[in-house]
């Protein structure tokens, strides 16, 4: 039989398979996120999330070791305080949980780079992330907290700040706050692409951040828009954004590609809670090999056209990079 053409050649081997794959991945561009928490002594489990905690700063140090053990070196905090209100000042204190846990990691685990969301939700007293207006989030207003919470952190010690709040306006807003005060080398990773979408549930039970009434969609996109979220990358791109990052992950990974193919920006893309729990409940009900599904998702997100891919299975991709189950 005449047939020039046998792709299963290159397929014959592992050591042929390893020499010609195109996608190829390393821990250094993964982000893990870390809750951390007001309080004392607690690390408590996230229901909907089998596996991640919500840690106190005294409690944190046990699973900064484990982060490090694992090879991962960037992680990205989010902070759950003891206090809200309607202006979400925790967000922006200099206390703050978020600041004290940057000032703790910068002192302890210096080898980690620290990353920090830049949001309202998780210290408004109604769960929006912005201040409000009668039911509806003044956008202008909320920019100076952004700007002002970018700026405690950049001051406590983050490396990055990712602001995940979908307000118009925020890049520039933070890049010119960061400037005016001697940051002007702090980047900027802006949730640029990023949808209203149910896949956040769990982290709003992990960070009591759901909406008290209403929902987001009067500033997170409706999922339905592709145009649009080229439009809100190139802005940000425009406002000066250093990274642009397309979330949730897996139900967009069309964009993840577009978004790398018309901007010249690295791409991040989160892997968020509902992707997480969904493969830990399909796991546990022994339905799907959860190592291997893993596998198979952060790396279609890095054949999408990540350069940097954030879940909470960080560790565990370490590990199966390290061991040449993937990468
Ligand atoms: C804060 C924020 C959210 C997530 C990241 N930053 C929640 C939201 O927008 O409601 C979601 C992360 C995840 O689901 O893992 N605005």
């Amino acid at each position: 039989m005449e047939m020039l053409v046998r792709p299963r050649r290159l397929r014959s081997s592992e050591t042929l398979r390893r020499m010609v794959r195109e996608t190829r991945i390393s821990a250094s561009s993964l982000i893990y996120p870390l809750f951390v928490m007001d309080g004392v002594n607690k690390a408590e489990e996230i229901p909907a999330m089998p596996g991640q905690k919500r840690y106190t700063l005294d409690r944190v140090e046990e699973e900064l070791v484990k982060v490090m053990d694992s090879g991962v070196r960037n992680i990205l905090l989010f902070g759950i305080p003891q206090h809200k209100d309607e202006v979400g000042s925790q967000a922006y204190a200099e206390d703050g949980i978020v600041q004290r846990a940057l000032r703790y990691t910068a002192e302890q685990f210096p080898e980690l780079y620290r990353i920090t969301d830049v949001c309202m939700c998780e210290y408004t007293s109604h769960g929006h992330c912005g201040v409000l207006c009668g039911h509806d989030v003044d956008n202008d207003r909320t920019l100076e907290l952004l700007a002002r919470t970018a700026r405690s952190h950049a001051e406590a010690g983050a490396q990055m700040v990712a602001p995940s709040d979908m307000m118009d306006g925020r890049i520039l807003a933070i890049r010119e706050e960061l400037d005016q005060n001697g940051f002007s080398n702090l980047p900027i990773m802006s949730y640029a692409v990023k949808f209203a979408s149910a896949f956040y549930g769990p982290f709003r039970e992990a960070a009591g951040s759901a909406p008290s009434f209403g929902d987001r969609k009067s500033y997170q996109m409706d999922f339905h828009n592709r145009r649009e979220a080229l439009k809100e990358a190139l802005l940000d791109v425009e406002e000066g954004a250093d990274i642009i990052m397309v979330k949730p992950a897996m139900s967009f990974l069309d964009l993840v590609r577009e978004v790398h193919e018309t901007t010249d920006l690295p791409v991040a893309t989160y892997s968020v809670s509902g992707e997480y729990a969904m493969v830990k409940a399909a796991a546990q009900n022994g339905w799907i090999d959860e190592d291997r599904i893993v596998c198979e998702m952060a790396v279609s997100a890095y054949r999408a056209g990540a350069d940097i891919y954030i879940t909470y299975f960080a560790k565990e991709l370490a590990g199966f990079i390290r061991e040449g189950r993937i990468g």
